[in-house]
């Protein structure tokens, strides 16, 4: 394995080794020549040298175009002085696949944004190579926080009828049944009926799912694909992400905060530890202060604020805001990273918002005017979690839906967890990707999913 001849180099001086992988660059004068090879087990690149002298088909290798695939077998060498700390003398190389000269990723630096015009191919740069192994690294960190804790996972439903935050940015679905989709009496397709005879939409979160089984299990968690058709064209903003939504019964707002505390220190030391090279890598090439920020973030307390106390700093903070500050207003990116970065320097708790700007299900606090609602606020992303106690209250619960112009009627299921044994109980969703660009560096979330669906992008 390429990544522990990495770690343990002295090792495997002088053995011969076999490596499979993709040539990322090719230099060859009439003698000697290197190539830059990537086994794909790990990001960083194997330095091949190979001689006219003992490889029979030299002039063949030489001239391969980068991207092809290939075998080499030959002594490893270390070599203390050169940049990378050993390279392979080839003495046998067989061509596995070739590559043409127009492979879209040549040895120079490409931009992003032009590596996102080709999502097939942008693996195979040192950059996303690093940062999907991370992403897969923390979806197995977070299951594994989870279930060490007891707490049971629950696929729950892609398609469904209700819109759990009931800010009405679903994808509605549709047979494409065209002869028999439902049609009012002017002949209009009736949308509200054409998922077989119902109106269906992709799940925005599977929070109200989740509960119906916090009711049954206890502490549970779900962790999938949701989608928002909001059109917000933003670097951290996308219509496909994928969220991790605990849920807990018998628990308040403070023991959801401390889960989520105790989850995102989990996930980082656990990524930290595995993942060492990456991390050199992206504090190295991405961000400058990122092992730092993230050492401290594992050994120090969240901080918390209520929303009232933070509107209160951004009033005093003689700042001048785009969007202007006064209570009741939902905070902005530039008020929550006014905030986390120049406040507190850490990730902060923002609990007790205005019930008006929070979704229907939260549980209303005494003051009748606020919920137990938070969200946790980071340096250089903004908000990765949004959570609260959930409504347990029956006829307030009921109420509210009414205000909010809901008809309780399509929530009876809903309900019922009220009716029949109902507990204190709390959650919240992490949006996946915003933690993989905290964790990276990585400032737009286009280049932490593997194929963007963002406004104007579903090439693939
Ligand atoms: O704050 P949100 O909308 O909360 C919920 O969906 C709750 N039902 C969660 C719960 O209590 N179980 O979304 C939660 C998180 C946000 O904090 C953000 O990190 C992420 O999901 N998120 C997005 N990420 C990328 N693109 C988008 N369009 C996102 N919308 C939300
Ligand atoms: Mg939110």
């Amino acid at each position: 394995e390429i990544k522990k001849i990495f770690r343990e180099t002295e090792k495997y001086a002088d053995k011969e080794i076999c490596v499979a992988g993709w040539i990322r660059s090719v230099r060859a004068s009439n003698v000697f020549g290197f190539i830059e090879l990537n086994d794909g087990t790990f990001f960083k690149n194997i330095q091949v040298v190979f001689e006219k002298e003992n490889l029979a088909n030299f002039d063949e290798i030489a001239h391969l175009n980068i991207g092809s695939s290939i075998y080499v077998t030959g002594k490893l060498v270390l070599t203390p002085e050169a940049k990378q700390p050993f390279e392979i003398k080839a003495e046998k190389v067989v061509v596995e696949g070739l590559s043409t000269p127009d492979f879209p990723l040549q040895k120079k630096r490409h931009s992003l944004e032009y590596l996102r015009t080709i999502a097939h191919l942008r693996p195979r740069t040192n950059t996303f190579s690093a940062v999907f192994r991370i992403r897969s690294l923390a979806a197995y960190a977070i299951h594994k926080f989870f279930q060490e804790r007891g707490f049971v996972y629950v696929h729950t439903p892609i398609i469904t009828s209700s819109d759990a935050e009931g800010a009405g940015e679903m994808f509605r679905l549709t047979t494409l049944d065209l002869e028999n989709v439902p049609k009012d009496e002017n002949g209009n397709v009736d949308y509200s009926k054409d998922f077989f005879g119902k109106s269906t939409n992709l799940t925005v979160s599977g929070q109200l799912e989740c509960e119906t089984y916090a009711l049954a299990f206890r502490n549970v968690y779900t962790f999938g694909p949701t989608f928002r058709a909001e059109n917000s064209n933003t670097p951290r903003h996308a219509a496909e992400f994928w969220m991790i939504e605990p849920e807990i019964a018998f628990a308040d707002l403070k023991d959801d905060m401390e889960l989520a505390e105790d989850m995102i220190k989990y996930i980082i030391n656990f990524c930290l530890e595995n993942a060492p090279e990456e991390f050199a890598f992206f504090s190295n090439f991405i961000d400058k202060g990122l092992l730092d920020r993230l050492n401290n973030i594992v050994t120090s307390d969240f901080a918390h604020v209520t929303y009232t106390e933070a509107v209160d700093l951004l009033l005093k903070s003689g700042k001048k805001f785009d969007y202007p500050v006064k209570w009741g207003i939902d905070l902005q990116t530039e008020h929550e990273r006014y905030i986390t970065e120049e406040v507190f320097k850490k990730p902060v708790f923002v609990t007790d918002y205005p019930k008006d700007i929070k979704a229907f299900y939260m549980k209303q606090n005494d003051d009748g005017k606020t919920v137990a609602a938070m969200d946790l606020l980071v340096p250089g992303v903004g908000e990765i979690i949004g959570g609260s106690q959930r409504e347990e209250d029956y006829d307030k619960l009921v109420n509210r839906m009414k205000e909010l112009g809901m008809n309780p009627d399509d929530y009876s299921w809903y309900l019922d967890l009220r009716k029949y044994g109902g507990t204190k109980h709390a959650g919240f969703g992490l949006g996946f990707e915003r933690i993989i660009m905290y964790m990276t560096g990585i400032s737009n979330i286009r280049d932490v999913s593997s194929f963007p669906r963002t406004v104007k992008n579903a090439d693939f």
